[in-house]
């Protein structure tokens, strides 16, 4: 059997970060039918463990997160995408992974780590939050995925998850599936710079283009994207490293030939940036246009959207409660059986 697991926080409309980093590999996975199972969830709970002040935000990123999912095609038909508090499995699992970890083990997990410092969190970190790579352990447990695809952040996530699955194997008999995480192919698409040219594409840095984004936003946004400061007359050679333009035609554009020509000529002196920012727009339109168009058939429809989910999430209840079921077998706490 091949699974696929794999969910994103909803606290906001997802970017050309998530689409490059993860959800266009998904769709690939979806549509190459190599896989068995697709499980895709909203990690609402997740969300909570850093917004329990703010439910009604979670819960209106609910359906936006839904909506860029079926913009840029992932299917139903094909894939089971679910809300993640609506399954009750993945609450008793990590209730009994959280006995196999230890704190300070948590306390070394580098993204939570930077996550902790990014919010000022210092001595008040809620214990939920300290502990979501345990409860992340269960969201891929309970559906036997054996392959997340997910960005490079997840890491550490995925390695939490092998060393939970190994001590419950150990302790109790093969009871779990050891997850591999799945990660982009291509470089470049693994962490997408903002277009201000920070190192990461972020909400919170205001620095995305959202799928979401209309083509007059698009325009503006490549229009003002961060390029190469010395190259000021279009005859000046120009940089490529750290100039986002050509970064985002990198994970962007499949005419790699048209790309290697253009950072030639840039580098070169005699292309301007104004030149490059209409190809890259051109290139991003035809991405984003299909996702526009797809969006806006589910955007007028919510109520066929919150069909879709609890549809999911009825098919992704059945199978984390045969697995919770399998787990407290092997653990021998089904004294009732
Ligand atoms: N931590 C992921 C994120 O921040 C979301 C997530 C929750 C997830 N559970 C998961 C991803 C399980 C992959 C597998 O986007």
């Amino acid at each position: 059997m091949k699974t696929i697991l794999t969910g994103d926080r909803p606290t906001g409309k997802l970017h050309l970060g998530h689409y490059v980093g993860s959800l266009r590999e998904r769709v690939k996975l979806q549509n190459s039918g190599e896989y068995d199972k697709i499980f895709i969830m909203i990690a609402d709970a997740q969300a909570l463990t850093d917004h329990a002040d703010n439910p009604a935000a979670v819960r209106e990123n609910i359906l936006n997160v839904a909506l860029d999912y079926l913009s840029v095609g992932l299917n139903p038909e094909k894939s089971t995408i679910f809300i993640q508090s609506q399954i009750p499995a993945l609450f008793e699992l990590t209730a009994y992974y959280l006995n196999l970890v230890t704190v300070s083990r948590l306390e070394r997990n580098p993204t939570v780590k930077n996550e902790i410092a990014q919010k000022n969190f210092e001595t008040s970190i809620p214990a939920g939050f300290l502990c979501y790579p345990v409860s992340q352990a269960a969201d891929i447990t309970a559906f036997d995925a054996n392959v997340v695809p997910v960005g490079e952040d997840q890491a550490p996530m995925l390695e939490q998850a092998r060393e939970i699955v190994r001590k419950m194997n150990e302790l109790y008999g093969e009871v779990l599936i050891e997850p591999n995480i799945f990660l982009s192919s291509n470089e470049t698409c693994r962490r997408l710079p903002g277009i201000d040219g920070k190192a990461k594409m972020s909400k919170t840095l205001g620095n995305c283009i959202y799928l979401s984004d209309d083509s007059k936003t698009l325009a503006a946004k490549v229009k003002e994207m961060y390029t190469d400061p010395l190259h000021i007359k279009v005859s000046d050679p120009g940089h490529i490293e750290g100039n986002v333009v050509f970064t985002y035609l990198d994970a962007f554009c499949e005419d790699k030939k048209t790309v290697a020509e253009m950072k030639e000529h840039y580098q070169r002196g005699g292309l301007g940036d104004v030149k490059v920012k209409k190809f890259l727009l051109e290139v991003l339109e035809e991405i984003l246009t299909p996702i526009r168009d797809r969006r806006a058939e589910y955007e007028n429809n919510p109520d066929e959207v919150m069909k879709i989910l609890k549809a999911g999430t009825a098919v992704a209840n059945e199978k984390a409660d045969e697995v919770l079921k399998r787990v407290k077998n092997a653990m021998k706490i089904n004294y009732f059986d």
